[in-house]
């Protein structure tokens, strides 16, 4: 699959005006309540500065705001939908500012250590590589700093797995394609999904690239998988 930055910051350019809703739609809001439990793992405080990163239209980052008087620097590829996460979140906090920029999560131009906290939420997948993003992610985040990753995943269980496979190749490339004109899309979107790694995958993966998996959570069946990852304290630090 051409998973080239160009290619999905234009993708995800394109289908910006509908990705709320179609977003919603397809997973039949189910992914509200995936995103709280991912905010609620991550336990961010009052003063933290988080990173979310592939923010798209910025669910993730307002969710968070929401929860706590924190920093949120937002960076994803698509100007389109930076741009509709800057205009929701002018909305919802007029007062506050939402720092986001445009560039690629696999060479983020931030210092080590920046982070508090910081998450990524079905943005991973569409990364041409996965261990050099989780090495930048770690890079960037401090000692003792929380990440959180959502991603969908293929459920483990015979029938319920060749029923969401029908929804995935099927449904989801007709449903999207019928709303946003753009059928291309939804079945990259739905390709991507089905050839991500599996959770054991992704747990060697995060143990390979000194992560500190602290929850690894399938959730709804196994549509979707919570990682709650942490990086070691710094040498003399206490963990906490
Ligand atoms: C499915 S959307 C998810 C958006 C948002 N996090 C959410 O939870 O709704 C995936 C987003 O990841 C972004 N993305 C994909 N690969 C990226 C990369 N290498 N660097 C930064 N953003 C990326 C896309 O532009 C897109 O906005």
């Amino acid at each position: 699959m051409d998973k080239s930055p160009k290619r999905i910051g234009e993708l995800f350019d394109d289908i910006s005006p509908n990705y709320d809703l179609l977003n919603h739609l397809l997973s039949l809001s189910i992914d509200v309540g995936w995103r709280e439990l991912a905010l609620k793992e991550l336990a961010i405080g009052d003063g933290d500065v988080v990173l979310d990163v592939a923010t798209g239209t910025g669910d993730m980052a307002l969710k968070a705001r929401s929860s706590a008087d924190c920093i949120i620097i937002g960076i994803d590829l698509s100007r389109n939908m930076l741009k509709a996460a800057s205009e929701k979140w002018k909305a919802r906090f007029p007062d506050d500012g939402f720092m986001v920029l445009q560039g690629n999560a696999l060479q983020m131009p931030f210092a080590d250590n920046s982070f508090d906290r910081s998450m990524v939420a079905f943005g991973i997948r569409n990364m041409t590589d996965i261990g050099g993003f989780l090495d930048e992610a770690y890079r960037v985040l401090r000692p003792n700093g929380r990440m959180a990753i959502l991603e969908f995943s293929v459920p483990p269980y015979p029938v319920i797995r060749q029923a969401y496979l029908l929804y995935l190749t099927r449904a989801l490339p007709f449903i999207g394609g019928l709303r946003s004109g753009n059928r291309g899309a939804y079945h990259y979107l739905s390709e991507s999904i089905r050839r991500f790694p599996s959770p054991g995958s992704i747990e060697e993966l995060l143990v390979k690239h000194r992560f500190r998996t602290v929850r690894s959570l399938p959730l709804t069946l196994g549509i979707c998988h919570l990682y709650i990852i942490e990086k070691d304290a710094a040498e003399g630090e206490p963990k906490r």
